[in-house]
């Protein structure tokens, strides 16, 4: 049973799949962005239990419910800040969608929704970030043909130009 992979224009937050990754900063505790928008959709009870979790190093994810989201869960992972790309941001974008979809398949999900890690406030150019997201899932799932739970993966895109990157990339996957 192959996972399908697609990308769509939309507000994350208003997803209903098992679980949507959050673009998150190392404390867990909330901020702009989608991390706020999640926040804000979840209600208070998410920032209650990121409070337990301790933070999160760059690369890494943890996962916690959902609340008032229409997502079963959530998936916080926190991407690297662009610094021109010597700094091994690729590695550790590539780092957060692995470790995004270990957790996912780990909890038996089957269906997982990403926003574009990286690409707003912590800078990263949106093309490269595809780049890294679409190659990294496509090799995740490859690898794991048949031993995993997903059924479904999204890149939820924010706007249409960001959708118009991925469409062209999942074309070539
Ligand atoms: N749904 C889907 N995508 C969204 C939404 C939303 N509701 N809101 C924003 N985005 C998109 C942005 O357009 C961008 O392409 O998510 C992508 C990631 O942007 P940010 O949310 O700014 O996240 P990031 O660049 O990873 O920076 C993380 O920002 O909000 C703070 O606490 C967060 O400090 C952390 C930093």
């Amino acid at each position: 049973m192959s996972t399908l992979l697609r990308a769509l224009q939309s507000d994350i937050t208003t997803l209903a799949v098992d679980a949507i990754v959050n673009a998150a900063n190392p404390t867990l505790l909330g901020g702009g962005g989608v991390d706020g928008a999640i926040h804000r959709a979840a209600g208070p009870q998410l920032l209650e239990e990121c409070r337990q979790l301790g933070g999160c190093e760059v690369g890494d994810a943890k996962l916690t419910q959902g609340y008032r989201l229409p997502a079963k869960a959530v998936i916080h992972t926190v991407g690297p800040i662009w610094r021109g790309g010597q700094d091994g941001e690729p590695q550790r974008l590539a780092s957060c969608y692995r470790r995004c979809l270990e957790i996912a398949d780990g909890a038996g999900f089957r269906s997982l929704a990403f926003p574009s890690i990286s690409t707003g406030v912590y800078g990263y150019p949106v093309e490269p970030a595809a780049r890294i997201a679409v190659a990294t899932v496509s090799a995740y799932l490859q690898a794991r043909q048949g031993a995993t739970s997903l059924e479904e993966v999204i890149f939820c895109c924010y706007s249409a130009a960001h959708l118009a990157c991925y469409e062209r990339l999942l074309q070539r996957a």
